[in-house]
């Protein structure tokens, strides 16, 4: 029999599963979803990410992990495993991470520390950025700070994408104004659940 992907990789979709649900039971606000994006909206995001990378060198940084579901869209649409680095501040899942990938860089911090810990993990330059963060759910100040150090560590030109549950841009509208963001959405994946959209924002290199 042919080996699946999650075979080859030693992914436990169930496993993962039941640990995301246990993890939300204890931080619901930085968890943001009861169960992992699913397949659809995964490839969506590694399908923006690859558009937005547009053959730019350096690293593709994941933000918020979780239990890799949007890592394996990565490695199937066909980022180098070397290429990766993923960041996940919650101990239990960066440890799930380290178990079931290992090419990727796995970083167990807070997103809202980016361009420290790309810098003290080596991980310079940065192709583009893709988050499953819940900006929704995480007070204001915090949103400011992450998405200020993702502009931070990104080129010129460069990208972020990121999900939303939210009929709205993920990034609120004076962060967009205050860092002179351009967002590019793309369509309601209503076959996840809860149904998402994947955005991309971009300073362009003229701003
Ligand atoms: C909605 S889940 C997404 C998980 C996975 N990428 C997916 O799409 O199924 C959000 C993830 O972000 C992580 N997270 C929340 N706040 C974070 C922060 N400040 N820094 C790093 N990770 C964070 C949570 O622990 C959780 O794993």
């Amino acid at each position: 029999m042919m080996p699946t992907f999650e075979s080859r990789h030693g992914l436990d979709s169930r496993a993962g599963t039941a640990l995301f649900l246990k993890r939300w039971l204890r931080r619901p606000f930085a968890m943001g979803a009861v169960i992992p994006s699913g397949r659809l909206l995964a490839e969506a995001m590694a399908r923006a990410t690859v558009q937005a990378m547009d053959g730019r060198p350096g690293h593709v940084v994941e933000l918020g992990a979780g239990t890799g579901e949007v890592t394996k869209a990565l490695l199937a649409a066909g980022i180098a495993p070397a290429r990766l680095a993923l960041i996940e501040r919650d101990p239990e899942l960066a440890s799930f991470l380290r178990r079931h990938f290992t090419e990727p860089k796995i970083i167990e911090g807070d997103a809202a520390r980016l361009p420290k810990l790309l810098a003290d993990n080596g991980t310079t330059p940065i192709a583009a950025v893709v988050s499953s963060l819940p900006l929704l759910s995480l007070p204001t100040e915090i949103v400011n700070g992450i998405v200020h150090g993702v502009f931070e560590a990104l080129p010129r030109g460069a990208a972020l994408v990121q999900f939303t549950y939210g009929p709205t841009p993920p990034v609120p509208r004076a962060l967009r104004e205050q860092l002179r963001l351009v967002g590019t959405r793309g369509r309601r994946i209503w076959r996840n659940v809860p149904p998402a959209v994947v955005w991309t924002f971009r300073r362009p290199s003229a701003a």
